[in-house]
């Protein structure tokens, strides 16, 4: 209990630290800068930033599927279709994405990149997607999402890298689990948690 006040002690000087070099930081920005400059520059410090959880589905529809929104784009000649685990092989994505699991739930916008089979002793998949958001609270914004999945795991952890709109300067995190898997089908629902900073003046 004794520390709380200590703490509190801390971050009032930490804050008052931070908009020091926050003037001090705008003092040093070039007048042919602009104005766009300028506000990055107090943004980064400006305490506009909160956490926020996102919960979505993402409907994958696999190569084979009817209406697959995945396409195999490049491959390693010799070495692919030799691989167990497909590695030189890259695909793109343009996966939708739902507020619930069902494929006629809500759509809320599309998984967009590509993913790169990257080990060649497991299911290792580097991945490189834009989630762009088409609907409900986020349109028009985006997350870009960076890492590695492993895709024989439970929970697959990916990073949120950045992004656009209101996640302008996002960080966190991603947690990728299997919702259903229907191989004969070549379609499978994918759960997304999401766990990012945005811009709570946005
Ligand atoms: C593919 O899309 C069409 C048009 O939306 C739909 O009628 C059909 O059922 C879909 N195919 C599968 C296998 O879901």
């Amino acid at each position: 209990m004794a520390k709380q006040p200590i703490i509190v002690l801390i971050l009032t000087i930490s804050c008052l630290l931070v908009s020091t070099l926050d003037v001090y930081a705008r003092k040093q920005v070039p007048s042919h800068v602009g104005e766009e400059a300028a506000s990055f520059l107090r943004d980064v410090c400006g305490g506009r930033e909160k956490v926020m959880q996102i919960h979505v589905y993402v409907q994958d529809l696999r190569i084979g599927h009817e209406n697959a929104t995945v396409v195999e784009v490049a491959k390693a000649a010799g070495v692919t279709d030799n691989s167990p685990y497909a590695f030189g092989s890259v695909h793109v994505v343009d996966d939708l994405m739902t507020e619930g699991p069902s494929i006629n739930s809500r759509k809320l916008g599309r998984v967009q990149g590509l993913t790169t089979s990257a080990d060649l002793s497991t299911f290792g998949i580097a991945m490189n997607i834009n989630i762009y958001f088409t609907d409900g609270p986020y349109a028009g914004s985006s997350l870009s999402i960076l890492g590695r999945n492993q895709v024989m795991d439970e929970r697959r952890e990916l990073s949120v890298v950045g992004g656009t709109g209101i996640f302008r300067y996002a960080r966190g995190y991603l947690i990728q689990t299997s919702y259903s898997t229907d191989d004969a089908a070549q379609y499978a629902v994918l759960e997304y948690n999401i766990y990012t900073t945005y811009d709570a003046q946005m």
